[in-house]
């Protein structure tokens, strides 16, 4: 029986699962492809750590020796940072391999290029990994790029940062001991600066921006924030006022072309995201036909991430992906909506400018206010924080949306 033949990049926590995976559900691939897939090669940085695998699967610190088997069909990649990744997966699909990677950094910086590789070169190339674990969004919005126009799309795109600000709401834990949990759990990466810092979510938003746009928003002017700085007291403050945090991603087309931020936000129980807890990760999507869809599932660790793999897998079967390449989408405009935030500190409540407008006051030291995001920079009163509200805003007598 002949087979297919797979490297694999990488063997930590999503490589691991790949692994797995295709030994767990080799009797189902086989009868997909009609042939045994087979990880026939792994790349590691120190073999030493990893004696425990079958003895007929190279194992090597040597890329070279990967990208000279005599027999090799697909290079999946299960390694993190831009380099030697970017370089491998070209020279993978230069010798005519198909390419799978969940390297949401590496796609983020280099998609655009190695789509147009896949395409000269006839190879399938798969990123369904590097957004949103084991969320299908990539083929659910490769399905609605055909007519719909997409007009906004937002999401929790970080596990490990939902599920810090869930843990640090539910058991009131301090950040660090948050942390360290989503990392035992193996939702976090190596360096979890890229979570908590926001860059992680920032690459998955640039790489939907593109499939759901067909063009980046603009990387200087983009909005990227953290969770570091939210503390337990503001947590306590604003569940007390029926708010959750979360870190939301949003990308919206506007005459200034893609407008993306990443931010924490709060959300109220009338927004899908406030179920959206622990490792979940959410993606919303306007569709100028669909209306709107929202997407929930695992957005981190071994599985759902394999998961997302081995679905790309069977596509290599089915048909080519079809690398994206939009056309310009009809001068599509979208109006930036409404942008409403909630002001707390000492000084939120005192000496607003009058071109603010105030919506409510649930508390005494909470301020729920009507402002662009330029307006609200300038507000730098010392000990004065503020974080957007997602969704609807319940006043005492009525709800005002955004
Ligand atoms: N560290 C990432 C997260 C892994 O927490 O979402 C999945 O991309």
């Amino acid at each position: 029986m002949t087979a297919l033949h797979i490297a694999l990049l990488g063997y930590g926590t999503v490589g691991k699962g790949v692994y797995k995976t295709i030994q767990t559900h080799q009797e189902k691939l086989k009868r997909i492809f009609r042939k045994e897939v087979k990880v026939v090669a792994i790349l590691v940085k120190n073999i030493e750590k990893h004696h425990t695998l079958d003895s007929d699967v190279l194992l090597t610190d040597d890329f070279n020796k990967i990208i000279t088997l005599e027999q090799l069909d697909v290079v999946i990649d299960a390694i993190v940072g831009q380099e030697p990744s970017f370089t491998y997966l070209q020279q993978a699909m230069n010798r005519g391999c198909h390419v799978i990677t969940a390297n949401k950094e590496m796609f983020a910086y280099h998609g655009t290029q190695l789509k147009q590789i896949a395409k000269e070169k006839g190879v399938t190339l798969g990123f369904e990994a590097t957004v949103a674990g084991g969320i299908p969004i990539i083929q659910t919005l490769r399905q609605l790029l055909n007519v719909n126009n997409i007009q906004k799309v937002q999401g929790i795109l970080n596990g490990t940062s939902n599920f810090i600000l869930t843990k640090m709401r539910e058991d009131g834990c301090p950040f660090e001991t948050a942390l360290k949990l989503a990392q035992e759990k193996g939702y976090a990466e190596a360096d979890p600066t890229n979570d908590i810092e926001g860059y992680d979510a920032f690459y998955k938003a640039v790489i939907l921006s593109e499939l759901a746009f067909g063009e980046n928003p603009n990387w200087e002017e983009s909005i990227r924030q953290g969770i570091q700085s939210i503390t337990p007291e503001q947590i306590e403050l604003f569940s007390a006022l029926g708010y959750r945090f979360k870190h939301v991603a949003s990308m919206e087309k506007t005459e200034k072309g893609i407008v993306c931020s990443v931010k924490p936000v709060l959300v109220n129980e009338t927004h899908p995201f406030y179920q959206i807890e622990g490792v979940q990760n959410a993606v919303s999507i306007d569709g100028d036909i669909v209306g709107n869809i929202s997407l929930q599932g695992p957005g981190a660790g071994m599985l759902p991430t394999a998961s997302a793999i081995i679905e790309d897998l069977v596509y290599i079967n089915k048909h080519s992906f079809s690398p994206i390449f939009l056309d310009e989408q009809n001068g599509l405009s979208v109006k930036v909506s409404k942008i409403y935030w909630a002001m707390a500190g000492d000084a939120a409540v005192e000496n607003i400018p009058s071109h603010i407008q105030i919506i409510d006051r649930p508390n005494p030291n909470v301020l729920i206010v009507e402002a662009s995001w330029e307006e609200i920079c300038d507000i730098q009163w010392p000990n004065t924080y503020f974080y957007q509200v997602l969704g609807k805003v319940l006043t005492e007598n009525t709800l005002v949306s955004s």
